[in-house]
Order: C-alpha cells, then structure tokens, then sequence
C-alpha cells in the first residue's frame, strides 16, 4: 500500500462524515464465529467494508465485513464484524490498516477478539483465555516497508503488548463470577492449513498455549498507533500432538460460539470499568 497516511485520513473523513463524527471509546476487532457479540451493541451507524475507501473485503464464512458504531455497556463503540486475515491474500498492512483508522476514530483501547486452537491439553473447546503475549510466526511483520513518521515509531518497543490495567478488569470479572478463564501465550501462524502433530509439539516447546491465523498483525499496529491493547481468544480445539483430532472450519465456527456468551459477559462487565478508569 503506498501512503498509507493519506489513505487512513481519506476512511476517516468518509466514516466521520457518515456518522456525524461519532468518537468511540473503544475499539473492536471481532473474529471467526465471534461476530454476534456485535448483536449487543445497539447500532448508531452500520457501514459495510466495501463502501470505506481503500478497506479490503473479508472472504471468510463467519466474517460479516462491517463497522459497526454504536452503544456497547453504554459506552460508544466501533466493532469491526469480521476481520481480515493474512491467509486470504491479503498483505499484513492492508489487514491491519483498519487499526490505524480505528484509532483515527479517537479510542484509547482496542479489544481484540479471535479463534484459536488450544495447545495447553487443559484447556476445553468453549473456554476463553486471556492473552499475555504473543508470538509472530507469520514471518512478516505489519510495520514492514512503513517509514511515515506520522504514522508511529519505525521500531515500537514490545516488551508489554497487553494492557496490564485491562488484564486485571478482565481478571477480576471472571473470578467474581467463578468464570473459568485461562491465560496464556497466543502464537500467530500464517495459515489456512491447520497445524501437523509435529508443528503442534513445535508451538508448545516454543511456549505457545493456543495458535491461530489472525490478530498479531492488527496488534503489532495497535502498538505502533498507541492502542492499549486487550486481546481474548474462544478456544475452539484443544490440539494434543500425541492425539490429533481431525478439525473443520464449522467445528471451529460452532466451538467460537460456545465462548459467545463468556466473552460478551466479560466484554459487557470490563468495558465499562476500563473506561470509567480513565476519567
Ligand atoms: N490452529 C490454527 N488456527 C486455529 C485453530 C488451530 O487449531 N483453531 C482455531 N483457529
């Protein structure tokens, strides 16, 4: 993508002037399976993919490719129902150029939701964990190429990605209500194929507890764009190289959707508490 700057401005102008300059408080990134969270919201203004300048389309089933603007736990919000992912094509800047329109938009967290394969064999399809760091087996980075000083610093420091403040919400919610939540390491694959037993035993040596095709791309330019970043995954399959089980996307998709409803409560109960934080 050449001149990203001028082309963030040009989505921003278009979903400013759509929306009579609405400011989310949060930004969101929903996933496979995941895009009925998007239901909570109580929609301002919904503006699919394909009528924001230079925003690619998402070609995944689960994925509805919209923005959606409007009230999440009466906070102002834009969700973005469905992401784009490196596998289908795309580059890792026009995957995660959204993310620099997003904060154009004006929040200060970005909440990033995704599927992802369990590699921890205590965890369960359906459970949520919370991500503490990430590992980038995309071999690429987003930031590649990108020497506009307007739009971050060349070389942004990683040695603590997630929000530690939001982690603690998140942390705090799920033992009020006895919520089973994990936390871990989320490393990134390029995909689509899903992993062999060998590659499998590989991400758990590495320190991995659950793999997916996604996010890390978006997050590395929420760093460099200064979100604060709150990142959680619906595990879908647990992957135990010594006993691999076949999987399927809707194995996945439905899987995501058992994690539905721990998620949108923890989203409904932490966005809040986040957000009155800051004043
Ligand atoms: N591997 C990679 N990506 C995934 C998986 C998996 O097992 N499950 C959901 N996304």
């Amino acid at each position: 993508m050449d001149n990203i700057y001028a082309k963030v401005l040009e989505a921003h102008r278009f979903i400013a002037e759509q929306t009579c300059k609405f400011v989310p408080e949060v930004a969101l990134i929903l996933g496979t399976g995941l895009g009925d969270i998007a239901e909570r919201i109580e929609p301002a203004y919904v503006i699919p993919y394909k009528s924001i300048p230079h925003f690619s389309l998402s070609t995944v089933e689960g994925h509805e490719g919209r923005l959606i603007l409007g009230i999440f736990a009466g906070k102002r919000v834009a969700a973005m129902q469905g992401r784009l992912h490196f596998y289908e094509g795309y580059s890792l800047e026009q995957v995660s150029f959204p993310v620099r329109v997003l904060k154009s938009l004006g929040s200060t967290f970005l909440v990033v939701i995704s599927a992802a394969g369990g590699l921890d064999t205590g965890f369960k399809p359906g459970e949520v964990m919370l991500v503490t760091d990430h590992i980038n087996l995309i071999g690429s980075s987003p930031l590649r190429g990108v020497t506009d000083p307007r739009l971050g610093n060349r070389f942004p420091d990683m040695s603590q990605v997630y929000d530690r403040q939001a982690a603690k919400v998140v942390l705090n919610v799920a033992s009020e209500s006895s919520l089973a939540l994990n936390t871990g390491v989320y490393a990134a694959v390029p995909g689509p194929n899903l992993e062999t037993p060998s590659e499998t035993r590989m991400l758990r040596i590495l320190g991995a507890d659950a793999v997916g095709m996604s996010s890390v791309p978006e997050v590395i330019t929420a760093v460099q764009v200064g979100f604060r970043i709150l990142f959680l995954v619906a595990i879908t399959n647990v992957n135990n190289p010594e006993d691999m089980a076949p999987l399927s996307i809707t194995d996945v998709i439905n899987h995501a959707r058992l994690a539905e409803p721990a998620l949108t409560y923890i989203l409904e109960k932490a966005i809040p508490t986040l957000i009155d934080g800051l004043g």
